[in-house]
C-alpha cells in the first residue's frame, strides 16, 4: 500500500538491522505494552513471529526506502479488547523517534482504516492505548476515532498493571 510520504509492506528478514535501531528506543516499546529490543538477533526474531501475522505491515519512508516503523492489525483472541467481534480489528502502531511528530503514523494508520472498511470487510476498528499516552490517543482522535471504554487494573505484557482505554471507528 502507498500513500503520499510511506509504503505498508510485509516485514522482511533483511529489515532486521533497521528495525533494531529503532526499536531498541526504551521510549518505543514500554508505552505500548512490549520490551524494547535487545539485539538484531532479537528483532529479527520479531520479524520472523510477531511482524509475520497477517496484516502487519513495515512502515516504509519512500524518500529513504527504510523501514521507520510498524502498524498493523489484531483479530480474535490476538487482540486484547474484551468481546471484539469476528469482524473487528485492533489497530497497533510505533515510529521511530525521529520521525514523531510529522504525522506519519495517523498518514499510515488512515490507510490501513480504508483498506479494512474497504477489502476486508470490517465493521469496527479498535484503538488502545495506555493512560498517559497522550501521543497515541492524539493519533486516534485525528483519524476518527472516538472514546469508547477505560479498564483499570489490565496488566500489561510486561508485567505491571495499568489504566487502559479503549477506542472505536465504525466503517465509514
Ligand atoms: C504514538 C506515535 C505512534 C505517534 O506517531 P506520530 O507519527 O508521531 O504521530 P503524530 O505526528 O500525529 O503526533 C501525535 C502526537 O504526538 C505528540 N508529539 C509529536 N511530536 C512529539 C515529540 N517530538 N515528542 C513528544 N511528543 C510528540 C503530539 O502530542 C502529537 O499530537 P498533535 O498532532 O496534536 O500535536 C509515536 O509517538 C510512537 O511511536 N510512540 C511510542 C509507541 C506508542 O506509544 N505506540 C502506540 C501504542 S498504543
Amino acid at each position: 500500500m502507498v500513500t503520499n510520504r510511506l509504503i505498508l509492506r510485509p516485514w522482511r528478514e533483511s529489515d532486521a538491522g533497521t528495525l533494531y535501531k529503532y526499536a531498541k528506543d526504551p521510549e518505543i516499546g514500554p508505552a505500548a505494552g512490549w520490551p524494547p529490543h535487545t539485539s538484531i538477533e532479537d528483532s529479527l526474531d520479531v520479524i520472523r513471529t510477531v511482524f509475520s501475522a497477517p496484516e502487519t505491515y513495515a512502515v516504509v519512508l519512500k524518500e529513504t526506502g527504510e523501514p521507520i516503523g510498524s502498524i498493523g492489525l489484531l483479530f480474535g483472541e490476538s487482540s486484547h479488547v474484551a468481546g471484539i467481534l469476528p469482524d473487528e480489528a485492533e489497530i497497533g502502531y510505533w515510529i521511530g523517534k525521529p520521525y514523531w511528530g510529522q504525522g506519519l503514523i495517523p498518514e499510515a494508520v488512515r490507510c490501513l482504516l480504508l483498506r479494512c472498511f474497504t477489502d476486508l470487510g470490517i465493521s469496527a476498528v479498535w484503538g488502545a492505548y495506555y493512560d498517559g499516552n497522550t501521543k497515541s490517543r492524539r493519533v486516534l482522535d485525528k483519524c476518527g476515532f472516538l472514546f469508547h471504554h477505560t479498564v483499570d487494573g489490565m496488566t500489561s505484557p510486561l508485567g505491571d498493571v495499568r489504566t487502559e482505554h479503549f477506542m472505536k471507528i465504525n466503517s465509514f
